[in-house]
C-alpha cells in the first residue's frame, strides 16, 4: 500500500518536472491538431466549460501552464468538445480517459473550385415575400468576402433582423459590414505561417468567397460582365437577404477541421437560417468529418446545410458531403457555351471551348507544337504538355504553341517564354470554359489530331485564335467534373440530391487577385465566370433560404424535401449514370414553395439510420453528446430507415432479383382538402407498387403513411443505375420521388 503510494508521487512528480522541461525532449515528436469530443453537460456556461477543458488537458499535462499552451479552441455554444495540439501518444491516451467521446485529427479540406436564375424559372419579377426575405440570414463558409463589391450593397435595406447576435470583424484590409453584409469573421486556429498573399482577416483574397456569396444573396447589380461576355444583371437568389461570412479557407492548406467547427459554432450561435459550404468533404463516416459534423448541430438547432458534391466526376462513388441531413448539390451546364475559334493558316477553322478576352493584333502568327519547342531531346515529352522549364524560349516566341493538357497554366509558361498564346488539347473538362492569360482555346483530341497533321504538312505552319464568343447549346446537362454517386458513406441513400447550375457562371470577384491567379496575368474585372460544385451549391442554398422565406417554421428536411420533389426530372439519355449524376433534378425554387406534400425526419430518426446503417453507437459522441446502444433503440423500419424523398436499392446478388420494402410518411402542407394519387415509371426489369394508392387529407399538417415495394428482374446486360419514380398527383401539386436501383456489376 505505501509502496504504491510513493509509486504515485512519484509518478506524479516526475509528470510535474516532465512538464516543466519537456519542450526539448518532446520537441522532437511531431505534434499535431486533434478536436476532442466530450460528453455533453447540461445548462453550463461557456466559462465552466473553457475551464473543464483546461482541467482534462493538466490531467494529461501535468501542469496547468502546458495544458493552456496546448489548448486551440473551446467549443461551448452547440456541442462540448476542444481542439489542441497534442503528440500522438497524448491523443491516444485522451481517447481512453473518462467522459471523452471522440478524437478526431484536424484534417485539412480544399474548395469546390446571371443567366443561370432565369434559367432555371427564378426570374427578377418572381413573386418574392419581401418583408420575410429580408429577415433572412444565410451564412457562408469560405474564402472571405469583398465588402466593397455592388453585389453586397444594402441600398433599402434596414438594420439586421432582431434575432442576429453575430459580429462583425474590422481588421487588416477589410472595411466592415453593413446592412447586407451583416457579419464577418475569420478563424485560422492553427496560427500556422499564412501564405504571404493571405490577409489575416475576413477579406476575400481568393475570389471564391465573393462569387459564392453574391450567388447566394448577391443585390442586383445592372449591366455585370465579363469584359463584355455573359452580360447581364448579375444576383443572388434572396436578393433582399443578409449575409453572414465565416472565413475558413486559407491560401496555404486550405480549410480545416477546427476552423469549419468553429464556424458551424458560431453560424448556429448567431442565428443564420441557412448555411451554403462549397468545401470539399472527405469519404469517411458521418462522425469524423467536420463538415457532417457541424451541419448535424446545424438540424438539430433548424438550420440546413447546403453543401458541394465535389468535382471529381465523372467517376463513381467521387460524391462528397453525402451525410443524410445534408443537402448535396451537383453542378448542370446552362445553354450557353464559351467558344473562342482559331483558324489554321490553311483556312481551316477549329472549334474550342475558353474565356479568352483577347483580340488578335495579326492576321496570322506562326504555330508549334510544343514537344518540336523542347529544350532537348529529354525535355521532348513535357515539352508535348509544356511543362514550365521544357521548352526553349527561342523556339516559342512570337508563336502560338499547340500543347497537351496535364496541368492548368501553360497559357501562362507559354506566355513567360514570349510566346503568343496556347491551343491546349484535353480530353477532359471540354464542358468547362477556362479563363485564360494568354490568347487561348481548348480542343478534344480529334481536333488536336487536325492541327498535329497541318503542322506536320507544311513548313511555315501559322494560325490566330480569336476572341471568345457566346454561343446557345442544349441544356441542362451535368458538368463531366461533378462528383457521381453512389453514396460510399451510406449504402441505402442515394446522393447528390439534386443538381443546379454550376458551369460558367458570373458573379462577384475580387479586386485582389488577377483573373486566373496565374503568374503574368494582369486581367482584372468586378466580375468574373466560375465552374464548380462550388458553384451551385448557392444556387440551393439560395433556394433554400427563399423557400425558408414563405415557410419560416419549416424544417431542414421539409426545405430540402419540397425543393427535392419538385424538381424538373434531367435525362438519362444525356446523363448516362441518371441519378447518381443529378439526384431528383435540377431545381425549381419557385415550384419548391408550394410543393403540396414534404417528406419529413427529425434528429432522432438520423441516429436511427445510422444505426441502421451499421454505425456503431459508440462514434455518435460528436453529433449527439453521447453514445447509444443502438439496440436499444426502436429499429426504423423499410429497406433504407429513412423517411427521404428519394430511395435506393442496392443489388448485388448475380441472379439479379431482389425485393426491397420503402416506408414513408408524407405531410400536408397544401390545401386542407386533398386527394394524392400515385403514378408508378417502372422501366423494364422493375416492378414496382405503391399502397395505399390514393392518400386523402382533411387537414393541413396531417400526416399518411405508404409502401413502397420494388421487385427487380434485371438480366445481367442491365445498367449499373436502373431509374423508376414514384409521383403523388392532386389536382394542384406533383410530388416526386426518384426510385434507383444500383446494379452493382461485380464478378
Ligand atoms: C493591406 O493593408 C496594408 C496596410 O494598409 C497595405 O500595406 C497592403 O497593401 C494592403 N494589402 C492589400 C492586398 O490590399
Ligand atoms: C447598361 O448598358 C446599357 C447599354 O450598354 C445602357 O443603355 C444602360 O444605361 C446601362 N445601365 C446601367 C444601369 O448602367
Ligand atoms: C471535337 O470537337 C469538334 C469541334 O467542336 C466537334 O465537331 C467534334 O464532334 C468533337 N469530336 C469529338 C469526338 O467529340
Ligand atoms: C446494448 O444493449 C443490448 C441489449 O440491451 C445489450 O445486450 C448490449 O450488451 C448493449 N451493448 C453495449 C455496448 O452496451
Ligand atoms: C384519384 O383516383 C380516384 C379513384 O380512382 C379518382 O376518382 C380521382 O379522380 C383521382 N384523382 C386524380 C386527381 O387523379
Amino acid at each position: 500500500m505505501r509502496n504504491l503510494f510513493i509509486n504515485v508521487l512519484q509518478i506524479y512528480s516526475l509528470a510535474f518536472i516532465f512538464c516543466t522541461n519537456s519542450v526539448p525532449v518532446l520537441g522532437e515528436l511531431q505534434k499535431e491538431f486533434y478536436i476532442v469530443f466530450l460528453e455533453d453537460h447540461l445548462i453550463e456556461q461557456d466559462l465552466l466549460l473553457h475551464q473543464r477543458h483546461i482541467n482534462i488537458l493538466t490531467s494529461l499535462k501535468g501542469c496547468e501552464n502546458d495544458a493552456r499552451e496546448s489548448l486551440v479552441y473551446s467549443y461551448t455554444k452547440s456541442f462540448n468538445a476542444f481542439a489542441a495540439e497534442l503528440h500522438e501518444h497524448e491523443a491516444n491516451r485522451l481517447s481512453g480517459m473518462d467522459g471523452v467521446l471522440s478524437v478526431i485529427q484536424n484534417k485539412y479540406h480544399q474548395l469546390h473550385t446571371t443567366k443561370s436564375w432565369d434559367f432555371i424559372g427564378l426570374a427578377r419579377n418572381t413573386k418574392r415575400r419581401l418583408k420575410v426575405e429580408r429577415d433572412i440570414i444565410v451564412g457562408v463558409l469560405d474564402t472571405g468576402i469583398t465588402p466593397e463589391a455592388e453585389s453586397f450593397s444594402d441600398h433599402g435595406l434596414g438594420p439586421p433582423p432582431v434575432k442576429w447576435k453575430g459580429s462583425c470583424l474590422k481588421a487588416a484590409n477589410f472595411s466592415g459590414c453593413n446592412n447586407k453584409l451583416i457579419g464577418a469573421q475569420y478563424f485560422k486556429l492553427d496560427k500556422r505561417t499564412p501564405d504571404p498573399e493571405d490577409i489575416l482577416s475576413p477579406i476575400d483574397v481568393d475570389g471564391h468567397g465573393t462569387h459564392t456569396s453574391s450567388t447566394v444573396a448577391g443585390a442586383l447589380v445592372p449591366n455585370a460582365t465579363l469584359s463584355g461576355l455573359a452580360k447581364g444583371t448579375a444576383r443572388g437568389a434572396v436578393p433582399s437577404a443578409r449575409i453572414a461570412m465565416y472565413k475558413v479557407c486559407w491560401q496555404n492548406y486550405g480549410c480545416s477541421d477546427m476552423d469549419i467547427l468553429a464556424a458551424f459554432e458560431a453560424a448556429i450561435h448567431d442565428g443564420v437560417d441557412v448555411v451554403s459550404i462549397s468545401i470539399g468533404g472527405f469519404s469517411e463516416d458521418y462522425a469524423t468529418n467536420s463538415i457532417a459534423v457541424g451541419s448535424f448541430h446545424a438540424v438539430r438547432k433548424g438550420i440546413l446545410t447546403v453543401a458541394s458534391a465535389g468535382n471529381n466526376g465523372p467517376s463513381l462513388g467521387s460524391v462528397t458531403n453525402h451525410a443524410p441531413w445534408i443537402f448535396t448539390v451537383a453542378a448542370s451546364g446552362i445553354s450557353r457555351q464559351f467558344q473562342s475559334k482559331a483558324v489554321l493558316g490553311n483556312g481551316q477553322t477549329i472549334l474550342g471551348v475558353g474565356v479568352n478576352l483577347f483580340e488578335p493584333k495579326h492576321k496570322l502568327y506562326p504555330l508549334t507544337i510544343g514537344a518540336d519547342a523542347a529544350k532537348n531531346e529529354e525535355s521532348k515529352e513535357d515539352a508535348g504538355f509544356c511543362i514550365e522549364d521544357s521548352m526553349d524560349a527561342n523556339k516559342v516566341k512570337g508563336k502560338v504553341v499547340h500543347c497537351k493538357l496535364l496541368s492548368w497554366g501553360v497559357d501562362s509558361v507559354v506566355k513567360g517564354l514570349g510566346g503568343i498564346g496556347t491551343i491546349i488539347q484535353s480530353e477532359m473538362l471540354l464542358d468547362t470554359a477556362m479563363i485564360f492569360m494568354a490568347p487561348s482555346t481548348m480542343v478534344n483530341s480529334t481536333t488536336g489530331e487536325i492541327i498535329n497533321k497541318y503542322i506536320r504538312s507544311t513548313k511555315t505552319p501559322s494560325g490566330i485564335i480569336y476572341k471568345s464568343v457566346e454561343t446557345k447549346i442544349p441544356a441542362p446537362f451535368i458538368a463531366s467534373f461533378s462528383s457521381r454517386g453512389p453514396n460510399p458513406g451510406a449504402k441505402h441513400l442515394l446522393k447528390p440530391d439534386i443538381a443546379a447550375p454550376g458551369l460558367d457562371i458570373l458573379a462577384a470577384y475580387t479586386p485582389l487577385k488577377s483573373l486566373t491567379g496565374l503568374k503574368g496575368d494582369t486581367q482584372h474585372s468586378k466580375f468574373t465566370l466560375m465552374s464548380g460544385t462550388s458553384m451551385a451549391c448557392p444556387h440551393v442554398g439560395g433556394a433554400a433560404a427563399y423557400v425558408k422565406s414563405f415557410h419560416p417554421d419549416w424544417s431542414p428536411a421539409a426545405i430540402k424535401s419540397a425543393i427535392m420533389t419538385t424538381a424538373t426530372p434531367m435525362s438519362s439519355k444525356v446523363d448516362h449514370e441518371a441519378e447518381f449524376a443529378y439526384g431528383s433534378g435540377q431545381l425549381n425554387p419557385r415550384r419548391a414553395t408550394s410543393p403540396g406534400l414534404i417528406y419529413d425526419i427529425n434528429e432522432m430518426a438520423y441516429i436511427q439510420f445510422l444505426c441502421h446503417e451499421d454505425y456503431p453507437g459508440a462514434s455518435f459522441g460528436p453529433l449527439i453528446g453521447k453514445s447509444i446502444n443502438c439496440s436499444k433503440l426502436i429499429p426504423a423500419s423499410g429497406e433504407d430507415a429513412i423517411n427521404y424523398p428519394t430511395m435506393q436499392l442496392i443489388l448485388v446478388s448475380k441472379t439479379g432479383q431482389k425485393n426491397g420494402v420503402f416506408r414513408r410518411t408524407v405531410t400536408n402542407v397544401g390545401p386542407a382538402m386533398a386527394v394524392y394519387n400515385a403514378t408508378i415509371r417502372a422501366p423494364k426489369g422493375l416492378e414496382i407498387s405503391v399502397a395505399p394508392t390514393s392518400l386523402s387529407f382533411t387537414r393541413v399538417s396531417q400526416k399518411k403513411s405508404f409502401k413502397v415495394v420494388v421487385k427487380t428482374k434485371l438480366t445481367s446486360s442491365a445498367k449499373i443505375v436502373v431509374s423508376g419514380s414514384l409521383i403523388w398527383k392532386s389536382p394542384r401539386h406533383v410530388v416526386r420521388s426518384p426510385i434507383v436501383v444500383y446494379n452493382v456489376q461485380e464478378n
